[in-house]
Order: structure tokens, then C-alpha cells, then sequence
């Protein structure tokens, strides 16, 4: 016959034998009842560990259950926005490096072995993974190794190769500027590489502020 817990408990209230042994071994503690035991086992505690516990096992379930499903991806083919996502988590612990002008065009594509940088309004990102756009041959290729902020602006990709957007209404420059700004913090597989700098031993110490150097120089090209 099958008892149900409760129908166990009343059945068994004390029906463990009295403890005779109280005088030679010294109670530590009191033996418990059996009715004390299963009322016991009945008071589970639900914690938060429980809970993360369980978040964390549908998570991984939904991840292989998707993996199997879709083949190449854990997320439900959400894989950009979950890239995305972890990009602006990496950003927030990754030490920026802090690269001069001469240094950043070490990484235009050319050398193989290197990442390749582009830089706008003085922030570098690595844009290797649009190497087909940013690589040797590649469309937008004169956008590598250097920060060309004010071609962004102005689409003068001959003329206008430098950082220095002086001259240029300040709306527009907000405006232009700030989309590429946006697109290339907010890129899936562009991640943050550090600032541009004048002087990259310096460059803890001080903001990464535009150099004043004279009007601004065409790109000679
Ligand atoms: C101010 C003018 C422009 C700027 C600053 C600009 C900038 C860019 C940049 C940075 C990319 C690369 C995006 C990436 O990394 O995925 C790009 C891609 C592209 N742009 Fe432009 N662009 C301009 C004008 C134009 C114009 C006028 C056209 C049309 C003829 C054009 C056609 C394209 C195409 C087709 C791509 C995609 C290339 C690819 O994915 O392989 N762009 N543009
Ligand atoms: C990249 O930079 C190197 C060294 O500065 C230079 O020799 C090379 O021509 C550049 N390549 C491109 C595609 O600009
Ligand atoms: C460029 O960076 C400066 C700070 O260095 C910031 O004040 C400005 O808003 C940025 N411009 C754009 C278009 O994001």
C-alpha cells in the first residue's frame, strides 16, 4: 500500500523505540522522531541560489536546444545582437591602448600579421573582420590606419583624409560625423581598440584631446 507523507507521519508519530543509551553516550542532541524528520523534509527552502540555478539550466538547455535546431548558432540566429551585446561589456574592461598617428598606419592592411585600425574622432577600432572593405584594394581601404574623421563628413576620400574637421558647421559635424561615430561603437564584429594620441606615453595622464596643429592638411595621395 502506498502512504502519502502526511498519512506517514500521523501513522508514526513516535514509534521509534525510547533512546536508552542517554545515560552512557552523553546526548549531543536529542534524537529527532520520525514524525520530526519527515516534517522536516518537508520544509524545503527555495533561495535565490535555487532560482539562479534553474535560470541557469533553462539558459544552457535553450542554447543546446538551438544549437541543434539552427546548426551554427546558440542564440536562436540572434548571434549579432548577443555580439553586440558582449562588445559593450568587453569595452567597459578593456585597457585602451593609445597609438600615434605613425603607429596607427602600421595598421592599414598591409601587414598581414597586424590587425587592421581605423580611428574616428580619435577613437580606434579593429576593423579587421571588413578587411574585403578596409584591406589593400578595398573600397573604403583609405579609411585604415588613419583617422579620417573629416572625409567621413565631407565624402571627400582624396582631400579630406585627416582628423581635423575644422571650418565645418558644428551641426553638421555633430550630425555626419556622429553616425559613423555610432556605427562603428555600435558594430557587431568592430570592437574598441584605444584612442588616438599625439604622444602615446603621455597618454594615461591626459584626455585624448584633438592636436592643435596647423589648418587642416590635405592628404597628400
Ligand atoms: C559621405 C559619404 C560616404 C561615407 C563617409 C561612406 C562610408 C562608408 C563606410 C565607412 C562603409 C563601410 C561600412 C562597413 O564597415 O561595413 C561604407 C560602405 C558602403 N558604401 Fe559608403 N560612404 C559614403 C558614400 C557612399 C555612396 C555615395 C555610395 C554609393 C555609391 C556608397 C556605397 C557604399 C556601399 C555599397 C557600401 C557597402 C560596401 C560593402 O559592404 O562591401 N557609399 N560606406
Ligand atoms: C600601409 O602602410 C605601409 C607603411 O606605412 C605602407 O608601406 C603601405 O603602402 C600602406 N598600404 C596601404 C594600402 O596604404
Ligand atoms: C568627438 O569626441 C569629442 C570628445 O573627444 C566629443 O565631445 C564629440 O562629441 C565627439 N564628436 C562626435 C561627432 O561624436
Amino acid at each position: 500500500m502506498v502512504q502519502t507523507r502526511q498519512q506517514a507521519r500521523e501513522a508514526t508519530p513516535d514509534s521509534r523505540p525510547a533512546v536508552p543509551s542517554e545515560k552512557t553516550t552523553p546526548p549531543r542532541q536529542r534524537k529527532k522522531s520520525n514524525a520530526e524528520i519527515l516534517e522536516e523534509e518537508d520544509h524545503v527552502s527555495f533561495g535565490v541560489l535555487d532560482l539562479l540555478r534553474i535560470i541557469g539550466g533553462v539558459a544552457v538547455f535553450t542554447c543546446m536546444l538551438s544549437y541543434f535546431i539552427m546548426g551554427d548558432s546558440y542564440v536562436w540566429g540572434q548571434d549579432k545582437i548577443f555580439r553586440k551585446y558582449w562588445n559593450g561589456v568587453k569595452r567597459t574592461f578593456t585597457k585602451p591602448i593609445y597609438l600615434d598617428e605613425a603607429t596607427l598606419a602600421l595598421y592599414n592592411g598591409t601587414d598581414l600579421a597586424l590587425p587592421i585600425y581605423l580611428s574616428i574622432n580619435r577613437t580606434i577600432y579593429d576593423v579587421s573582420e571588413g578587411r574585403n572593405k578596409y584591406g589593400p584594394g578595398g573600397g573604403y581601404s583609405f579609411f585604415a590606419g588613419r583617422d579620417a574623421s573629416r572625409a567621413y563628413i565631407t565624402g571627400d576620400f582624396k582631400n579630406d583624409l585627416t582628423w581635423d574637421v575644422s571650418g565645418i558647421d558644428e551641426e553638421r559635424v555633430q550630425k555626419a560625423l556622429g553616425h559613423w561615430v555610432n556605427f562603428f561603437a555600435s558594430h557587431d564584429t568592430y570592437t574598441f581598440v584605444g584612442y588616438l594620441v599625439r604622444d602615446p606615453t603621455k597618454a594615461q595622464t591626459e584626455a585624448p584631446e584633438p592636436e592643435p596643429e596647423p589648418e587642416h592638411k590635405p592628404d597628400e595621395l
